[in-house]
Order: structure tokens, then C-alpha cells, then sequence
């Protein structure tokens, strides 16, 4: 009942934005107050959140909650240190506080050193929502040098060779017997935004070179004929040739994990964004066709879309029998993509993304996903799923939802809805 409620109003919102025709006042004013409830929350959730975790210190950034309930936090060298700066600056960019501006510049300088690191290709997501939405919202001269240098530090990764970034240094694939010398991972896509940026904040092409040439190996090897997706492709590092399909994080190697589908919907609409080529509009359409064919009725995936079915046999310690996750949504999955069906609606205006856009984000600011203050360890959104073959913040509230939350509620409110 709850769901169909929530329709309805969106409904009528995002039917008028998307046939562009006139709101009435009304729709205005449901659009408004929308905002409004939801920012007012988010603020009052991230100053507790804030007083929680102190002054940065390189080892408290918020990732997720401990079984008892606890705040947890990473060091800067994990992949998600970014994030927390970047959820600040949306909300500066949402309510011009300088308190959140403050705060921001704080968290993201703290990350100052990671410029040159190369331990992992996790660099776009670690600084450049960090850094990358400062450059916009409050520039530094600074800022562009630290930009150029975190793509010089990420370009290191690349081997002309493979055609690609390589995402995680050697390791072993789940069955222990499988050797990876060149995983590359479908969320690298979200890497290669930082490339466009540095490439046009220096004038050096090799950025921008380095990001297509990427995304055209991960379309050519990462998705499939449905435009379903691996998550993992390891290549050999002499010849180029793909050695490997598999998953690391998905419920199994042949299956499609969702938040993976949802980093290719995000990162293909960027190239097309930053390039203009066609054939990336195309496939962030059929990766999106895909996603919405395989949602559950209220538009929240499950964390992986094969998930116990016949023909995929689980990795990790997902091992069916007395599987946990069968049920299990992906709220972070929901939010990657709420917030890439606004910019995707915009160059792909028949397709309906930006009222589905609206739709998902009803349903995660609905009790049934968004915290109640003061709950959920300070974090805004419930129910994201970080690896269940690990193990691992199953059920859990992840940063990177609650950035990209508030990613596609700022982009929902610059949205002119008329
Ligand atoms: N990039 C790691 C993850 O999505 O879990």
C-alpha cells in the first residue's frame, strides 16, 4: 500500500517533467516539500554523524554499521574515503550552510596525500568525489593541481598492452585456484571521470585517451549479448587476451551483481557525457533496459539478479543452503542509479529514466529504506548489501548510498520541473 502511495505522487510529478508540461502548483509544492523533508533529515542525521567521528584523522572515514550498531570506520588507503567528504558538499550544495562547506573542505584536504598513491585504481572514487566536488562548488587553486596528479597516480595503472586499468594488484579468483595477474572490475568505469576532468584541466589528451580506450575493453569483454555483466575480467598481461570472467562480489562468476550493473549504467552515461559518442548512450540504454527488466515491483534490486537461481552456482561463502542472501536487496545499487537515470532522461529523452529517477527516489526516502534519526549509525539510507561472498555488510547502510542519495536529490532539485 505503502509503494502504491508513493507512486502516485511521483506520477504525477515526473509526468509532467517528463512530457514537459506545466506543474500545477500543487505538483510544485509536493516536489518542494519533498526536498525540503528529505534535506532537513539528512542534515540533522550528518551532524550527529559529524559529532560521532570527530576531526579527520586519515583513519575515521564512515563506511558502514557493526552488527552492535556502531559507526564504522576506514582508513584513507580503503576505496571509500570520498565519500564522506562528498555527501558534505551535496549538502552544502543543498542548503548553502558553510557549515557543510567547512566541514567539506576539512575532510576533503585531509586527503591531500592520497595524490600519489597507486595501490589501487579506486583513485576517481577517492578523490574525485571529494576534490572533484569542491573544484566545482568552492575552487581552489590547489584543487586542479591534486586533480591532475591523483589521474597522473591512476594513469600509472594502465598498460597499453591490456587497453586497460588494471583495478586490484594479484590475487586469487573465490575457488582458490584461478591466478588474477590483471583484474579489471566493471566499477573502474567510475574512475574514469577524474581522467576527463584532469585531461581538461591540463590540456593532456593521454587522460582522456586512457578513458575511452578503458570503457571500449570493458564494453567489449565486461557485457554480455543481453547487456547483463561480469564483474571481474582478468587479462594476460603480455598478450592482452582475457584469461578470466568472473565475479568477486556477485553471487557467481557467470550471474550479474547489481551494484556492478549500476556502475556501468552510471559510468557509460558519463562517456557519453564527456565524449559525445554514440554507441556509449547506446549501451548505457541497454544496461539500463536490462537493470529495470530485472527489478523487484518497488524499483530496489536485488544484490545480485541471478541470485539462487538455476545455471549459477554461488562463490565465496555464499553457499546456498544456509544462504542468508536470497532475499537480500542492494540499496546502494538503487541510489548509483537513481541518481544516473537523471542524467541518463537528458540525452535519452523518450525512454521515461528521469520519472523512474523520481520513482526510486521516492521508495528510498520512504521508512522502508531511509533511517530514522538518530538510528542506522548516522548514516541516511538502510539495507545495502557490501559482499556477501566476504561476508560483509550484508544489510548494512554503506556510505556510497547515502553519496549518491544525495547526488540525484541534488540533481532532482536543480531540476526545473515545468
Ligand atoms: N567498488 C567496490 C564496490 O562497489 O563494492
Amino acid at each position: 500500500m505503502k509503494f502504491f502511495k508513493v507512486t502516485n505522487v511521483v506520477c504525477g510529478l515526473s509526468v509532467c517533467f517528463f512530457l514537459n508540461f506545466a506543474c500545477t502548483d500543487k505538483q510544485k509544492e509536493e516536489k518542494e516539500k519533498f526536498i525540503a523533508e528529505n534535506i532537513d533529515f539528512a542534515v540533522r542525521q550528518t551532524k550527529l554523524m559529524l559529532e560521532e567521528v570527530g576531526e579527520p584523522n586519515g583513519k575515521n572515514y564512515p563506511r558502514t554499521m557493526s552488527n552492535d550498531g556502531k559507526l564504522r570506520v576506514t582508513n584513507m588507503y580503503d576505496w571509500t574515503p570520498g565519500f564522506f567528504p562528498g555527501s558534505l558538499w551535496y549538502l552544502y550544495e543543498l542548503t548553502g550552510d558553510t557549515l557543510w562547506k567547512n566541514n567539506a573542505e576539512k575532510w576533503t584536504h585531509s586527503l591531500e596525500p592520497l595524490q600519489t598513491f597507486t595501490g589501487h585504481h579506486d583513485l576517481g572514487f577517492m578523490m574525485y568525489c571529494s576534490y572533484g566536488n569542491a573544484l566545482k562548488l568552492e575552487p581552489r587553486p590547489e584543487y586542479k593541481d591534486i586533480i591532475i596528479k591523483s589521474a597522473e597516480s591512476l594513469s600509472t595503472r594502465y598498460d597499453d598492452r591490456v587497453k586497460s586499468i588494471k583495478s586490484w594488484n594479484y590475487r586469487k579468483n573465490w575457488n582458490d585456484t584461478t591466478e588474477w595477474f590483471y583484474p579489471v572490475i566493471v566499477d573502474n568505469m567510475m574512475n574514469l571521470e577524474m581522467l576527463f576532468a584532469a585531461s581538461k584541466l591540463s590540456g593532456d589528451k593521454k587522460f582522456y585517451d586512457i578513458a575511452v580506450i578503458h570503457a571500449n575493453s570493458t564494453l567489449k569483454n565486461h557485457i554480455r549479448d543481453d547487456y547483463s555483466s561480469y564483474h571481474v575480467v582478468d587479462y594476460d598481461t603480455i598478450t592482452g587476451a582475457v584469461k578470466d570472467q568472473a565475479t568477486c562480489q556477485g553471487y557467481s562468476d557467470n550471474s550479474t551483481w547489481s551494484r556492478g550493473q549500476a556502475w556501468l549504467i552510471y559510468g557509460y552515461t558519463m562517456m557519453y557525457r564527456e565524449t559525445k559518442d554514440q554507441q556509449y548512450l547506446e549501451t548505457a540504454v541497454k544496461l539500463a533496459e536490462y537493470y529495470l527488466a530485472n527489478l523487484p515491483e518497488d524499483m530496489i534490486p536485488l544484490w545480485d539478479f541471478n541470485v539462487g537461481q538455476e545455471g549459477y552456482e554461488a562463490v565465496g561463502k555464499s553457499y546456498a543452503v544456509e544462504f542468508p542472501g536470497k532475499d537480500l536487496k542492494d540499496v546502494s545499487a538503487a541510489a548509483i542509479t537513481c541518481s544516473a537515470f537523471f542524467e541518463l532522461g537528458q540525452y535519452a529523452k523518450d525512454k521515461g529514466y528521469i520519472e523512474k529517477a523520481v520513482q526510486i527516489l521516492y521508495t528510498l526516502a520512504s521508512p522502508e529504506y531511509r533511517a530514522q534519526l538518530g538510528t542506522n549509525a548516522d548514516f541516511i539510507l538502510m539495507h545495502s548489501v557490501g559482499s556477501i561472498p566476504h561476508r560483509s555488510e550484508i544489510d548494512k547502510p554503506l556510505v556510497y548510498a547515502d553519496y549518491y542519495f544525495l547526488e540525484a536529490l541534488t540533481r532532482y532539485k536543480n531540476m526545473n520541473i515545468k
